[in-house]
């Protein structure tokens, strides 16, 4: 088909304030724009994503981004075909930032609306990059995130297995931490790994006695706890190479379970799959990638890991999700509401504990 299709899309579910303008030119995806504008700074004191703060700031500042997104396109509201807003999961409260400025727009516009999930974003992603068809599997790896799915269709996503617990870029953080290390914990602590011995200390690789593919990763920072007390007991604080070794392992008992479970989400897939793909911000440490890429090589796939930008939080995917939906002739729902918990796999069973942080994914 070679309808030129272009998009709005809006994301404020969590602490990422973000529009795009991506169009569908003769089947192929076009990026016009994509701004994103964080909010570290904003939470910095609080050690966490402080919703009311979120939510006040995404409705000071999701104008402005919107009208960035636009003017760097170089696209009017007139150009467009549709808008694609997150309408959950997430923090509830910026969420309906997100959804009311599209509600306005799209009223001021008569343009099509669609409601988009926030994870369905995430896992299309590797269809906006690299053009992968269905079915394929996508490990989904964030600060709040951990979950297999796998992805069959525009709307069909089948829930493998995830985290039972705590998210692997939440294990980071906690770890970062507790060696005192920069936030976010994931690039301070790999770039400390750089120079550890993974092999000094054996960190736990939890539920890999499990069959199928649910991982656990809150114990592995108790691990970590106790073997940082014990150094300290014995000699008074740690030395530079105890951090660098610290990390080292339990970087390694990360990857090396998500590279386990992989290779099981894979088998249990039941299919023959087109590719394994992973998103979020943990996608972008090198020794968890190359884990996963040779899992994929072994299963004779091809690995694709988006660019971080489009890994991590981004409006780009929500207003892909919409590009998609359209293409694929899906109804637009008129009537939506935000949602605050949203499973993309309605059979799977509510996840308990998880999702502790709250929405981010
Ligand atoms: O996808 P993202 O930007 O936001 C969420 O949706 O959570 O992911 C952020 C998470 C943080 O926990 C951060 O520590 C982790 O991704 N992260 C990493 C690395 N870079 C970011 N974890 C491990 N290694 C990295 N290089
Ligand atoms: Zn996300």
């Amino acid at each position: 088909m070679d309808r030129t299709l272009t998009l709005l899309g809006i994301e404020s579910s969590c602490d990422d304030t973000a529009a795009a303008v991506v169009r569908l030119d003769a089947d192929r995806p076009r990026l016009l724009s994509s701004d994103v504008l964080g909010q570290i700074a904003l939470h910095a004191a609080f050690g966490g994503v402080v919703p009311e703060i979120a939510a006040r700031a995404h409705a000071e500042r999701l104008d402005g981004v919107v009208e960035d997104a636009l003017s760097k396109a170089g696209v009017a509201l007139g150009d467009l075909d549709a808008i694609a807003v997150t309408a959950g999961p997430g923090l509830i409260g910026g969420v309906l930032s997100g959804v009311m400025l599209a509600r306005g727009l799209a009223a001021a516009t008569g343009l099509p609306l669609i409601a988009v999930n926030h994870l369905a974003g995430h896992a299309l992603t590797p269809r906006l990059t690299d053009d992968v068809d269905f079915p394929y599997l996508m490990l989904l790896v964030s600060g709040g995130h951990c979950q297999f799915l796998l992805v069959e269709a525009v709307d069909r996503f089948r829930r493998l297995g995830g985290t039972i617990d705590d998210a692997p870029g939440e294990a980071f953080d906690k770890t970062a931490k507790l060696l005192a290390l920069p936030q976010p914990g994931g690039p301070s602590v790999e770039e400390e790994a750089a120079s550890g011995d993974p092999a000094r200390f054996q960190f736990p690789r939890p539920l890999l006695d499990r069959e199928g593919c649910d991982m656990s990763f809150s114990g592995l920072k108790t691990a970590l706890l106790r073997a940082r007390d014990t150094l300290i007991a014995a000699q008074g604080g740690l030395t530079r190479q105890d951090r660098h070794d610290l990390c080292a392992g339990f970087q390694a008992a990360v990857a090396e379970v998500l590279a386990i479970k992989t290779a099981r989400a894979v088998a249990m897939a039941g299919v023959q799959l087109r590719a394994v793909c992973v998103a979020g911000g943990v996608a972008a440490n090198r020794t968890i990638r190359s884990g996963l890429e040779g899992v994929a090589a072994r299963a004779g796939l091809p690995f694709v890991a988006p660019p971080l930008r489009l890994c991590t939080d981004n409006a780009a995917m929500i207003a892909w999700v919409g590009i998609e939906r359209l293409r694929a002739g899906l109804p637009v729902e008129l009537d939506f509401v935000a949602r605050p918990r949203w499973p993309l796999d309605d059979r799977a069973p509510a996840q308990l504990g998880s999702g502790k942080k709250g929405a981010k994914a």
